[in-house]
């Protein structure tokens, strides 16, 4: 199986041993505590799980600039984003060598990770822009990413964690939350090896759908890992549990079994279009996937990215050998009235605008809420129709 990121075995930060982690879960009780915010969170589950492998903990400030300006650490290390525990005031650890990082988003905020403070440093306005502008591409606040990036502080707690859990990813997706270490094994289980990896925040669509078929055909691939995003996303997207559904109800009446395994991880969207790809590639090499399929405005949100940016950037700013994991670069791809098919638009030449069903994802929520039914070459009937019980009932609170 393909290598870990860094190194050649996976060293997930997660406590293994049950009676190590209770008894430094014990401990921690007693330590100086701070809430982290959602992203931190985040970033220890990510850590715990292997997925930002060979990382050991959050990083500090010369780092994080260092990555944010040319994804590398300050060792050399090649990594697409900063790993960071940002809050807005740390007085309530000052001093303190070791403290307990508690949960923002689970009830009572337990304690999520232990962590052994080597630096608390202040980034400057500027370094903040700097940073921001570099892996987002944009200073705007309106921008998702950008805005959590710029709220929760500017003061940068650096140093190595323990993980004792999984926050609340394992207790709400237990049957689709996975850490890096077990997509290994499923893939070994399965005798994988050529296995193409799909990211996704959304309920897959024919286009989607046929994306993983086109990538598997392509690659001849051993199987595909559709892998979900379960943290927070912003207002509008499709909560986890209905995409989920959705996406399950897809691969089993429309995928041979065993072709297809359906996973998730604990991770905040970060809508950094480019950055965020490299980020994705990465994180599926962890898990051992060999191909990552990167579409159209791939983690993009509004108009910041070009359509194609979060491809460009593995051959113009991700140095050769950096990764090993490869990539699937598809085209836009839609249904094509002309040849009654889902393919990708640069297979087509010869089509115009109306040659393609098209649906904005605007179209799609107010069609859903109306109550009328998705063209079937937009949407499997199945799919649609588990989005629009979401539509007609919770999503209209
Ligand atoms: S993402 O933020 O997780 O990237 P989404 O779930 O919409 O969003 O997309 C998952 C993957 O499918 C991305 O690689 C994206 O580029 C690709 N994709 C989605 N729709 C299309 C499409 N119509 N044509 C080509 N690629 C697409």
């Amino acid at each position: 199986m393909i290598n870990p990121h860094g190194s050649d075995k996976l060293n997930p930060l997660f406590v293994m041993d049950a009676g190590e982690r209770e008894a430094l879960a014990n401990e921690a009780k007693s330590l100086p505590a701070i809430t982290v915010c959602s992203a931190a969170a985040a970033n220890a589950v990510m850590l715990g799980s292997g997925y930002f492998n060979p990382l050991t903990g959050y990083m500090n400030l010369a780092d994080s600039l260092a990555v944010a300006e040319k994804m590398k650490t300050a060792n050399g290390l090649f990594f697409p984003v900063p790993v960071v525990n940002v809050v807005p005031d740390a007085s309530a650890i000052q001093g303190a060598k070791q403290i307990a990082l508690k949960d923002p988003n689970v009830d009572g905020n337990p304690i999520i990770a232990v962590m052994t403070v080597e630096a608390i440093e202040e980034a400057t306005d500027d370094q903040m822009k700097f940073m921001t502008e570099k892996i987002y591409r944009t200073d705007d606040m309106d921008h998702p990413g950008v805005n959590a990036f710029n709220t929760v502080g500017k003061t940068f707690i650096s140093g190595p964690i323990k993980v004792l859990n999984f926050s609340y990813f394992e207790t709400e997706f237990p049957e689709t939350f996975r850490t890096a270490w077990q997509i290994r094994e499923e893939i070994a289980e399965l005798g994988w090896e050529k296995v193409v990896a799909f990211q996704t925040r959304n309920p897959m669509h024919r286009a989607h759908e046929e994306l993983c078929r086109m990538a598997y055909n392509a690659l001849n691939a051993d199987g595909i890992l559709i892998h979900m995003l379960l943290g927070k996303l912003k207002k509008g997207d499709i909560p986890a549990d209905v995409r989920d559904a959705a996406i399950r109800k897809m691969a089993e009446l429309y995928f041979p079994p065993k072709t297809v395994a359906i996973t998730g991880y604990g991770y905040d969207m970060l809508y950094a279009g480019p950055r965020e790809a490299v980020l994705h590639a990465l994180f599926r090499q962890n898990c051992g996937c060999t191909h990552l399929i990167v579409g159209r405005d791939h983690a993009g949100v509004g108009d910041y990215y070009g359509g194609f940016d979060a491809q460009t950037i593995f051959d113009e700013e991700v140095p050769a050998g950096a990764m090993e994991i490869e990539i699937f670069k598809a085209d836009h791809t839609a249904w094509s009235k002309k040849r009654g098919e889902v393919i990708m638009m640069r297979d087509a030449p010869d089509h115009t605008k109306d040659d393609w069903v098209f649906l904005s994802g605007t179209k799609v929520r107010e069609m859903l809420a109306a109550g009328q039914s998705l063209p079937v070459e937009f949407s499997r009937p199945e799919v649609a129709a588990i989005l629009m019980k979401y539509y007609q009932g919770e999503a209209n609170k």
